[in-house]
C-alpha cells in the first residue's frame, strides 16, 4: 500500500480529529454553560460531575453520528474509504466515552451527588436501580460492535454475523434511551426548573440516541415498500 494510503486509513487524521473536537467541544461548553454558568454547580465539580456529563453526552452523540454517516449525514460521500474511517472511529470513541462514562459515575455514584435515584437508608431506589442496569446492558451491547471492528473479525466470523454484531449498537442505543428516561424524565417535564431555560444533558443525549434509532425504522419501511411494490410488478407480468 503506497505510504500517503497507510495514513488515509488511520483512525486519528485530521478529518476524525475534526470530529473529535467539534463533539466533544460541544458538549463540553453544553455542560459548563448549562450547570456551571447557568446553573449553580460550584467548579470544583467539574473535573468529575461537569466532565461526566460531558463525557456521556459525547458518547451518545458518536455512537450515534457513526449509525448515520452515509444514511442523513453524507458529508464523506465522495470518499468512501475515508466514510468507513469516519464511521469506525466515531464507533470506537462513542464505545470509549462511554466506559470512561461508566467509571465516572461508578465513583460518583451516592446520595450526595444523586440524591434523587437513591431512598432514605441510602439504597438506589427503584428509578436508580432501572437506570443503572440499562446503563450497564448499554454498554454490554456496545461491546460486541466496538470488538469486530478490529481487522480480522469479517474474516473470522463470517459476514453474517459481523453485520449482526455491527447492528446490535442500535440494542445498545435502546438501552441508553432506557437508561435515559429512567433518570431524566421527571426533570424533561418541568421545564420550568430548567436551569437557563436550557434542557438537561439527558434531554439532548435521548433525542441524540432516538435519531438513529427513527431513521432505521423508516429505511426499513422504505425497503419493505420498494420490495412489496417489486412483487406486485412482477405478479403483474
Ligand atoms: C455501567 C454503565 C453505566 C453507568 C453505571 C451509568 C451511570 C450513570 C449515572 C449515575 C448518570 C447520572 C449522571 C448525572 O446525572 O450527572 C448517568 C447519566 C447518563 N448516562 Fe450513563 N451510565 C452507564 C452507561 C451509559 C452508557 C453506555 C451511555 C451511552 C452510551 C450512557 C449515557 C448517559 C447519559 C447521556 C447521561 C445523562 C447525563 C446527565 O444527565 O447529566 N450511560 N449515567
Amino acid at each position: 500500500m503506497p505510504p500517503h494510503r497507510l495514513w488515509e486509513n488511520r483512525l486519528w487524521q485530521p478529518t476524525t480529529a475534526k470530529w473529535f473536537f467539534v463533539v466533544f467541544g460541544f458538549s463540553l461548553a453544553y455542560a459548563v454553560i448549562r450547570y456551571h454558568f447557568a446553573g449553580d454547580v460550584a467548579w470544583r465539580h467539574f473535573p468529575l460531575f461537569i466532565l461526566n456529563k460531558a463525557t456521556s453526552l459525547a458518547a451518545v452523540i458518536f455512537v450515534a453520528c457513526s449509525y448515520l454517516i452515509g444514511k442523513i449525514i453524507r458529508w464523506h460521500d465522495h470518499d468512501k474509504a475515508l466514510r468507513l474511517v469516519v464511521i469506525k472511529f466515531c464507533g470506537l470513541t462513542g464505545f470509549f466515552l462511554a466506559a470512561v462514562h461508566a467509571m465516572f459515575s461508578l465513583a460518583l455514584l451516592s446520595p450526595a451527588y444523586y440524591g434523587k435515584y437513591f431512598d432514605e437508608v441510602g439504597r438506589l431506589n427503584l428509578e436508580g436501580e432501572l437506570a443503572m442496569s440499562a446503563g450497564v446492558l448499554a454498554l454490554l451491547f456496545l461491546l460486541s460492535p466496538a470488538v469486530t471492528t478490529l481487522p480480522m473479525m469479517p474474516k473470522a466470523i463470517g459476514g453474517r454475523r459481523w453485520k449482526r454484531s455491527q447492528r446490535a449498537g442500535y440494542v445498545a442505543l435502546a438501552f441508553v434511551v432506557v437508561h435515559l428516561v429512567f433518570l431524566g424524565i421527571k426533570g424533561w417535564l418541568a421545564p420550568g426548573d430548567w436551569h437557563g431555560g436550557i434542557p438537561p444533558v439527558s434531554l439532548v443525549a435521548v433525542v441524540a440516541a432516538l435519531v438513529p434509532l427513527l431513521v432505521k425504522r423508516k429505511l426499513e419501511h422504505e425497503k419493505q415498500e420498494r420490495a412489496a411494490a417489486r412483487l406486485d410488478l412482477d405478479s403483474d407480468d
